[in-house]
């Protein structure tokens, strides 16, 4: 008898399993689809981890083929990871267990730096023959958008990989100016999407994003390698507020065709120096961890003109009062911005300012209360106190003089609290204590406190000597 090679028996062996393994497959997708319902919610269950782990290997196979960098941003596998390390991963009879990639969602999401991409006709047949459909989405090159041209060229935003039950999305991550990443809006053309999840379902894209480069990191998850952010909580972190809004270029240009741009050397000196000190407080904001957006004159600027107002002669932010901390006047004196002025007190009406070369920041603090904000101002002379008031409002990330900066998401709202509906007429004579559209008197600060509340570095008030 002709002696049975162990090999051959080993390979008939994995030859019948396999067929046994497709056989249940097939039974509970016949099962399911037959009955319209389920068995055993678990065996299901495992059929779908199944599936998405496969899904999940056929796409890694298909971009290492491609020696595409793709990094793992799935927030629901990184939450899990960041839980329980990939590290301390267990093994149950060398077989990994699908811990941390089977999310029980209809899609997995990965990233990659657009640089890398290079567009390859034999890649959408890559991928078919890996048993994955590709769906690719355009979008403008905000990048090459500005005042001097809208006609911004198209690029890829967004790559969809889809298998019958399971998708992956591969969002690229653009470098712009302002040395952070971003990721354009996911849209299509009405019923492109059918064959693939339902958009609004999927995670990134839903609209434009902007992160700062993550340090990325090797690792094992569930047997397999994947590059991940190295910090997962502060990836996180920035997900949950990634949101970016595009500056309203076309806006802009139809604002400077009716109000043509002052190009005096003076105009051009202040934001040359407004830009530097934008630049330099951003950095010592973010150093001290404390979010802040572009306010008044500054955030009319850019809403306005995507620039600054060059008779606005000072740079507005706004910092909410519960991310106040008292070394702010040390750090900003520490980057050579000294103390010109501290109005109010944390409890009420604080307004800081601080000068720079020729034009000065003012960081003015927000209070919430109910469904409305506000900030205080008082005058110095008269300590007299004034209150702002906007609608609530969340905050975005855009790009203003090639620096990363927020914004209030609902910029308009706050727009035309502040300036009213004629917020688009440039009025160059502005009182701060009656010109704005939402400024309320509040009272007057009992003279006992002034010399706590009105701290006013540049001259005394009122003849009280006040230190700075
Ligand atoms: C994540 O962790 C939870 C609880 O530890 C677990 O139930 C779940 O299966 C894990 N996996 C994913 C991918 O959500
Ligand atoms: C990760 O980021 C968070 C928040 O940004 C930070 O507090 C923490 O120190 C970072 N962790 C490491 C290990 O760098």
């Amino acid at each position: 008898m002709p002696r049975l090679n162990k090999t051959v028996i080993l390979t008939l062996l994995i030859a019948s399993s396999s067929v046994f393994l497709v056989f249940q497959l097939y039974y509970y997708r016949h099962y399911i689809s037959e009955h319209g319902i389920y068995t055993s919610i678990n065996k299901y269950r495992q059929v779908e981890n199944d599936v998405q782990l496969q899904v999940v290997k056929k796409f890694l196979g298909l971009v290492s083929r491609y020696n595409l960098p793709v990094f793992l941003i799935d927030t629901s596998t990184l939450a899990n990871l960041s839980q329980h390390p990939a590290n301390s991963k267990e093994h149950h009879s060398g077989q990994s267990v699908c811990r941390f990639l089977c999310t029980y969602r209809e899609f997995t999401t990965f990233a990659v730096f657009a640089k890398f991409w290079k567009y390859d006709t034999s890649f959408a047949q890559a991928a078919l023959d890996h048993g994955l459909e590709l769906l690719e989405v355009r979008g403008k090159d905000p990048r090459l958008m500005g005042l001097d041209s809208l006609s911004g060229t198209t690029i890829l935003l967004h790559l969809l990989f889809s298998s019958k039950s399971h998708c992956i999305h591969l969002v690229l991550f653009y470098e712009r100016s302002g040395n952070y990443l971003w990721h354009g809006p996911l849209r299509l053309k009405a019923g492109a999407d059918a064959k693939f999840v339902p958009f609004q379902k999927l995670e990134f894209g839903r609209q434009s994003g902007a992160f700062d480069r993550p340090e990325l990191t090797l690792t094992s998850v569930d047997g397999l390698d994947v590059w991940i952010p190295k910090n997962i909580s502060q990836f996180l972190q920035e997900y949950t507020q990634a949101r970016f809004l595009e500056c309203r270029y076309r806006e802009a240009r139809t604002f400077y065709q009716l109000y043509p741009d002052d190009t005096s050397l003076e105009a051009m000196d202040f934001r040359m120096k407004a830009k530097s000190l934008l630049s330099l407080v951003a950095q010592t904001l973010t150093g001290l961890g404390i979010p802040f957006w572009l306010s008044s004159g500054t955030c009319l600027g850019w809403f306005r003109q995507c620039s600054l107002i060059s008779y606005s002669k000072d740079v507005d932010l706004g910092i909410w009062i519960k991310d106040y901390k008292p070394d702010i006047i040390s750090a900003f004196q520490m980057t050579g911005l000294p103390l010109k002025h501290k109005f109010g007190k944390v409890e009420d009406s604080l307004e800081l300012s601080f000068q720079g070369l020729d034009v000065k920041v003012d960081l003015f603090f927000f209070y919430e209360e109910g469904d409305i904000v506000w900030n205080g101002g008082t005058q110095a002379k008269s300590g007299k106190k004034f209150k702002y008031v906007f609608p609530r409002f969340s905050l975005c990330w855009t790009e203003l003089m090639e620096l990363k900066v927020r914004v209030p998401c609902e910029t308009l709202d706050y727009i035309e609290a502040n300036y009213g509906q004629n917020w688009n007429i440039p009025v160059k004579s502005w009182d701060w204590k009656s010109s704005p559209a939402n400024v309320e008197e509040n009272g007057v600060w009992p003279v006992r406190e002034w010399r706590e509340v009105i701290q006013d570095c540049s001259r005394t008030a009122l003849g009280l000597l006040v230190m700075c």
